[in-house]
């Protein structure tokens, strides 16, 4: 029989599921203002970062808290292309992967493994932590270029001294220089993505280093979290739904589908935004452009008609992920790649999340509401019923 007594520390107390509209902690990174849809770094709205900076600069700008000057940009653009190689054992492991593996899984092992090779491996202060998250941000799009060449069957490509984060990414994934246009592409997509306030990933990375764990166990579960449909893979099954739907005519009968079938539309919706995704009108204008540019306007043009569609049904906004999916394939990027790119993004911000939690932690250590019965007895295995 149920104790009349609860002692559960959370009993009547407000249960805010998935933790909406909850304020977890303080953070100088970024703010994501739902209601005015404005994007913050570090004092910056991204309207004004993005197509200025480059990824470099608001990687600096998230670790050290201020836009590099031209001598900072220099030594931190040579230590990012210092530790772009990958330990040998790294290189092997990503040989051995099976080819059909999900290249995200791949992705969050080889960040785990990189810990076994990180000479600095049991060093957790704050000037280690920086120096892993140096290296892992240099080594994040080495390992996803790498993933990609071996899912195709080619050989790998090393990485070019004296390219960009984004240049050097794709000639490694291609086997060819990008174009400028394509490079300057991929630069300000790596910008818009590069933090956004405590979204599941970050939220992710700054729980497990609030336990003083370190700081590959935490990146690598943040890509875990990232994997996922709801997160991170919208970006890949945003573009599954625009290869279904294979034509600007077929978007009107896949939306009715899609709403008769009570099924998500994949790159909609924001549980912060109240209107449209800031990120989401630059990755709109690039993807035109790059369409423009490649001669094959089709992915883009579903996407808009899809967009309008969406909102005339259902009064949903898009969210990031929506453009990035024509944007990164008009880059060549293979669609099952998607959200490791989105990995090589926020690898700067998980970075800087998971150092600030380190400089001022507190255990992140919620409570839940527990539902389930009380003072139940004991019975011997023997005595014991299914039912
Ligand atoms: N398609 C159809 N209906 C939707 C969608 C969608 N994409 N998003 C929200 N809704 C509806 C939902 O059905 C619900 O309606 P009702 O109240 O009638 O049941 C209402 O809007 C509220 O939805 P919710 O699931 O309570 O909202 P949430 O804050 O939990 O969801 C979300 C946020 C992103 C999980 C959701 O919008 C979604 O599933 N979107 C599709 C996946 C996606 O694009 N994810 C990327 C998110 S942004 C980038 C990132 O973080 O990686």
């Amino acid at each position: 029989m149920a104790s009349p007594v609860n002692h559960d520390p959370a009993a009547g107390a407000q249960v805010h599921k998935g933790l909406e509209g909850v304020v977890a902690g303080e953070t100088h990174i970024s703010e994501v203002d739902g209601h005015r849809c404005q994007l913050i770094y570090r004092g910056y709205p991204i309207d004004e970062l993005v197509g200025k900076a480059t990824y470099e600069e608001v990687g600096y700008l998230l670790i050290f808290g201020r836009l590099p000057t031209r001598a900072q940009l220099t030594d931190w653009s040579k230590q990012l292309e210092a530790n772009r190689a990958l330990p040998p054992p790294i290189v092997t492991l990503l040989q051995a992967a099976p080819k059909t593996a999900d290249p995200m899984a791949t992705l969050r092992t080889a960040i785990s493994a990189l810990a076994l090779y990180d000479d600095g491996g049991g060093d957790e202060s704050g000037e280690a932590i920086k120096s892993k998250a140096i290296r892992t941000i240099a080594r994040t799009p080495v390992i996803v270029a790498a993933i990609g060449r071996l899912q195709a069957g080619q050989p790998l490509v090393a990485p070019k001294a004296g390219l960009s984060y984004a240049a050097n990414f794709l000639s490694m994934l291609r086997g060819t220089p990008p174009t400028p246009q394509q490079a300057d592409a991929l630069d300000a997509y790596f910008v818009l993505l590069a933090d956004h306030g405590f979204n599941a990933s970050t939220f992710t990375a700054r729980t497990i280093i609030g336990t003083q764990s370190d700081y590959y166990s935490a990146i690598s579960a943040a890509v875990g979290s990232l994997k996922g449909p709801l997160h991170g893979a919208a970006n890949r099954k945003a573009m599954e739904t625009l290869i279904e739907i294979g034509a600007p005519e077929q978007v009107e009968p896949y939306v009715q589908k899609t709403l008769a079938d009570h099924k998500r539309f994949m790159g909609f919706g924001h549980r912060v935004y109240k209107g449209e995704d800031p990120r989401a009108k630059h990755l709109k204008a690039i993807a035109r452009e790059l369409g423009q540019a490649d001669g094959e306007i089709k992915w883009f043009a579903i996407s808009e008609r899809l967009q309008s569609s969406v909102w005339n049904a259902k009064k949903l906004y898009i969210n990031v992920d929506f453009y990035s999916a024509s944007l990164l394939h008009y880059l060549g990027i293979p669609t099952e790649l998607f959200t490791t790119l989105f990995a090589c993004a926020r690898i700067a911000g998980w970075s800087a999340h998971v150092m600030e939690q380190w400089a001022d932690n507190r255990l992140i250590r919620p409570l839940a509401s527990y539902l389930g019965p009380r003072d139940l007895r004991f019975a011997p295995v023997d005595q014991r019923t299914s039912s």
